[in-house]
């Protein structure tokens, strides 16, 4: 079976190097060719860990190869899985554009059976877009499938998500496709979920949205605990050990970032509407989610009042810790909102410094980029935690204090024993607990 993988963003390219980890043929292509030719060397345009040695061991063992030629990887493939972008569209929804580019391509070279996988996330119903559209521009009388395979990968973990999967949705509407995914998939033949295609794609939205459902809600019960004398951190545990709940994802802090929570919630909360149904439930969500980074910052002008020409470090700016990803990361937030008050800010990143130079152009005159915490603590009124990187939970905090100009440390993330870090002589602010 010849598979090929069009897309190569973060998504793309884990699918790719994962079927090949797997055991099959695997052709990853992307119409930007400076892309191919840099992966096809083995270098991994993304900061994940473990990519880059599963990439080049499969393009040694020649399972793995990538290519821009876009038509003829149609030409020589049996099954495609469609992993392109879908960025989100002014109104909330997703923008489609590039999948229905690759499957008019498709339709144009539709030279034997072939069977189109979704994996990107996409809205209910997508697929059957790709298949209206395959069948609208095909040329020929050849028979095709559509298939949907969402992907759940996290990023920070996407290979072992991808290799050991808590389950493998198949959403198909004919016995040939089921028995090629399931083919694909015969190593985790256990966990394998099989449903009609509108039931997969709903289930990838349907998880998502309640996970980002499950972050809003302890942050509102850390707003409450916050009025109170509750501890967050012992209501999240309190509840997580009620197994119908579970400890996972009760998280409080800056709320939720990244390429697919923001952006998913906000598809739902539109295909819902769109479909007539009230989603007032998920608006909440991405309402109290929106709120994290104002109640972030009223701590900080506790501890500071005016925030006009005071030095402040920012540790963290991914959007979460071990990823170089700084899409929809809180920190663009909070430190958009500290520049337009006139503060001096000092950053440090383990991964995303890059990343976000690229933000902020207008400002350089008042953003240092540091190479260590330390050097990002030096002369400062007060210290942010934004990412939970593990690099920061090991700090030498007596040096820490040692360089600061005032010891104050504004923690969004609940990384530290609040008894420690006072005790250390930090006036210490955190989320949901004194
Ligand atoms: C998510 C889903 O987990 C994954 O299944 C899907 O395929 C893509 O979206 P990802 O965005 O990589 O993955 O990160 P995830 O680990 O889920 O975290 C998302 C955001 O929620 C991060 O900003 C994280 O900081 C935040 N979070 C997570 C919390 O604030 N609290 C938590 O308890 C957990």
């Amino acid at each position: 079976m010849k598979i090929a993988v069009f897309g190569t963003g973060y998504v793309g390219l884990v699918t790719a190097v994962g079927l090949a980890e797997l055991g099959h043929h695997v052709v990853g292509a992307d119409k930007v060719a400076e892309k191919i030719d840099k992966i096809a060397k083995g270098e991994v345009p993304i900061y994940e860990p473990g990519l880059n040695e599963l990439l080049e061991s499969n393009l040694k063992k020649g399972r793995l190869a990538f290519s821009s030629d876009l038509d003829k990887t149609i030409l020589d493939s049996d099954v495609i899985f469609v992993c392109v972008g879908t960025p989100q569209g002014d109104d909330g929804s997703a923008d489609m554009s590039q999948i229905e580019e690759v499957s008019r391509m498709i339709a144009e070279n539709l030279n034997s059976y072939k069977l189109v996988v979704e994996k990107s996330t996409v809205p209910i119903k997508t697929s059957s877009w790709i298949k209206r559209t395959i069948t609208l521009y095909k040329k020929t009388d050849m028979a095709f499938d559509i298939a949907s395979n969402p992907e759940f990968l996290r990023e920070g973990s996407a290979v072992s998500d991808f290799l050991n999967p808590d389950r493998i949705i198949i959403g198909v509407e004919t016995e040939r496709a089921k028995e090629i995914l399931v083919k694909i998939y015969e190593k985790a033949k256990d966990r394998l979920v099989i449903t009609n295609i509108d039931t997969a794609e709903l289930i990838k939205h349907a998880s998502n949205s309640f996970l980002a459902m499950k972050i809003s809600y302890i942050n509102l019960m850390a707003n409450l605990c916050e009025k109170t004398d509750a501890n967050i951190e012992q209501v999240a545990q309190g509840m997580g050990l009620d197994p119908r709940i579970g400890g996972l994802f009760l998280k409080a802090g800056l709320g939720f970032g990244g390429s697919c929570f923001p952006k998913d919630l906000k598809a739902l909360i539109k295909i819902g509407e769109d479909l007539g149904v009230n989603m007032n439930l998920l608006k909440e969500t991405d309402r109290v989610n929106a709120d994290r980074v104002k109640v972030f910052l009223e701590k900080i002008k506790k501890a500071l009042w005016i925030l006009k020409d005071k030095k402040i470090a920012v540790l963290g700016l991914a959007f979460k810790p071990e990823t170089d990803d700084i899409r929809e990361a809180p920190s663009i937030k909070v430190i958009r909102e500290l520049l337009n008050e006139g503060a001096n800010l000092r950053l440090y990143d383990p991964q995303a410094r890059e990343n976000m130079k690229e933000l902020f152009p207008e400002y350089l005159a008042r953003i240092v980029y540091c190479d260590s915490p330390y050097q990002a603590a030096a002369g400062v009124n007060a210290l942010l935690i934004i990412t939970e990187w593990k690099e920061f939970l090991d700090l030498d905090l007596k040096k820490i204090k040692e360089v600061m100009a005032n010891p104050i440390i504004i923690d969004g993330r609940n990384i530290y024993d609040a008894e420690r870090v006072k005790k250390l002589g930090f006036e210490y602010y955190s989320v949901g607990r004194k």
